[in-house]
């Protein structure tokens, strides 16, 4: 890998972060009242998430979309595999329970992406098409129908964010 192209994920990552990171800022100024502060925030989120697109771009990271199932599904692979259950392990070392239970969530929901994505990959091409839902607390993710409550975190599948 050439420097440029270090350059490029590391710059990425960081884009990725702060648009995430000025989005949250932008509902904690909502809540305290600072409507105008928020607006900013939510500005420099989307030029984060243009910068962080620019960059995946240059980095030509983004394929077919057969090799891009193939991708996601070995970085899922990678997480529930090699990534999550070490941090599970030290979270729950240094008595981190926040963290513990972030990891722990991410980490089941990954297993349930590989899933999604296998099956996804060996059907791709069929014309069955159909909903997902997703767990706005655990972001588990399912096909067709909303559980009755998420098999992750429990909460309602009623709240289940319907995505078509
Ligand atoms: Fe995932
Ligand atoms: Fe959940």
């Amino acid at each position: 890998m050439s420097h440029t192209e270090k350059y490029l994920k590391e710059a990425f990552a960081g884009e990725s972060q702060a648009n995430r990171t000025y989005t949250a800022f932008a509902s904690k100024a909502d809540k305290e009242g600072y409507p105008h502060a928020a607006r900013l925030f939510r500005a420099a989120a989307k030029a984060e998430e243009i910068h962080a697109s620019n960059h995946l771009r240059a980095l030509k990271a983004v394929k077919s979309t057969k090799e891009n199932i193939q991708a996601a599904l070995s970085g899922e692979n990678h997480e529930w595999q090699e990534m999550y259950p070490g941090m599970i392990e030290t979270a729950k070392a240094e008595g981190n329970k926040d963290a513990e239970m972030s990891f722990h969530y991410a980490n089941e929901v990954e297993k349930v992406h590989s899933k999604l994505y296998q099956k996804l990959l060996d059907s791709l091409g069929s014309s069955e098409a159909y909903p997902y839902y997703v767990c706005p607390y655990c972001g588990n993710t399912i096909e067709k129908e909303a559980p009755a409550a998420c098999q992750v975190c429990g909460a309602k599948g009623e709240l289940f964010l319907k995505i078509e």
